[in-house]
C-alpha cells in the first residue's frame, strides 16, 4: 500500500484552480518530488497532504488515512519543513525547537535532550543559544529541518529546502537527506532545481499549471524525452523550469 496517494485531487482558492485533478502514489521510504516552476501547486499538494488544508475535491489518503477524516492523526506522524522562513526571532536556536515540540504535546523532559540530538545531526550544536538573526541562510535552512524532525515522522515533506543557498550549504543538506532516507524515512519534496531532483529523488511528478504531466524516475524520463530533466520539462509542458 502506498504511504501517500491522490485520485482525482483538486484544490480551488476562490475562482483559481490551483491543483487540478491530479493522481499519485508515493511509496514508503522513496524519494519522491514534485517538480516544476513558481506557481505550478506544488505548495497547495503539499499543504493537502500535511492537512493544512483540505481538498476541494478528490480522495487523499496519508498512512491509509483519509485526510478529511483522520486530519490530527496524520499531522503527527509528519514533518514539515516549509519553503519560508518560519522561525521564531525572538527564540533561541534551541528554544525554537523546544517551543515547536509543544505543538505535538511532547514534554521538555524528552524534547530537551531531542533538540540536542537533532541540533548536533544538522550540525548547529555551537548555535543552540544564538538568536535567529545570527543565522546565515543556509544555518536557518538546517534549523527548520531540524525541527521538521522535532516529532520523529514517519513522513517528511521539504518544500524548496534548498532554494536560495550557496552550492555548498545545498550538498549539505542533500546529504542530510540521504542519511534520513537511510533510516527509512519517506521524503516528500518540491523543488523547480532539476539538479536537486536528478540527484535526490527516486522518482518525480513534473508539475506544471496544478497538471502532473508526467511520473517516474530521472533516469527513466530522459531516457524516453532524452536530454536533461530540463530538456524533459520543455518537451512536456512547452516551458522551462526557469519560468
Ligand atoms: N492562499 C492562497 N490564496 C490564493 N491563491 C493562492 C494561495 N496559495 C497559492 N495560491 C495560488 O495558487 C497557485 C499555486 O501556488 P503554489 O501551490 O504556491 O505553487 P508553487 O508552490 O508550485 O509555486 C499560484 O497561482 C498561487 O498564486
Ligand atoms: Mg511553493
Amino acid at each position: 500500500m502506498p504511504i501517500v496517494s491522490a485520485r482525482g485531487l483538486v484544490k480551488d482558492y476562490g475562482s483559481l484552480r490551483a491543483v487540478d485533478t491530479v493522481d499519485f502514489d508515493i511509496n514508503e521510504g522513496e524519494c519522491f518530488g514534485f517538480l516544476g516552476p513558481n506557481g505550478a501547486g506544488k505548495t497547495t499538494v503539499m499543504g493537502v497532504i500535511h492537512c493544512f488544508m483540505p481538498p476541494t475535491a478528490g480522495d487523499v489518503r496519508v498512512f491509509g488515512m483519509d485526510v478529511r477524516e483522520h486530519p490530527s492523526e496524520i499531522k503527527a506522524r509528519i514533518g514539515v519543513m516549509p519553503q519560508d522562513d518560519s522561525l521564531d526571532p525572538d527564540l533561541s536556536v534551541f528554544e525554537n525547537l523546544v517551543v515547536y515540540a509543544r505543538y505535538f504535546d511532547i514534554p521538555k523532559k524528552t524534547s530537551a535532550p531531542l533538540a540536542g540530538e537533532l541540533l548536533n545531526f544538522v550540525e548547529l550544536t555551537e548555535k543552540a543559544d544564538t538568536p535567529i538573526r545570527g543565522l546565515s541562510g543556509g544555518m536557518k535552512r538546517r534549523l527548520l529541518l531540524a525541527r521538521a524532525l522535532m516529532n520523529t515522522p514517519d513522513i517528511l515533506i521539504l518544500d524548496e529546502p534548498t532554494v536560495g543557498l550557496d552550492p555548498h550549504s545545498r550538498r549539505a543538506v542533500w546529504e542530510k537527506m540521504d542519511l534520513l532516507l537511510s533510516q527509512g524515512i519517506t521524503l516528500i519534496l518540491t523543488t523547480h532545481y532539476m539538479e536537486e531532483a536528478q540527484k535526490i529523488c527516486d522518482r518525480v511528478a513534473i508539475m506544471d499549471s496544478g497538471k502532473i504531466r508526467e511520473t517516474d524516475s530521472p533516469a527513466e524520463l530522459m531516457e524516453k524525452y532524452g536530454g536533461t530533466l530540463e530538456h524533459v520539462y520543455l518537451s512536456l509542458t512547452g516551458r522551462s523550469l526557469a519560468d
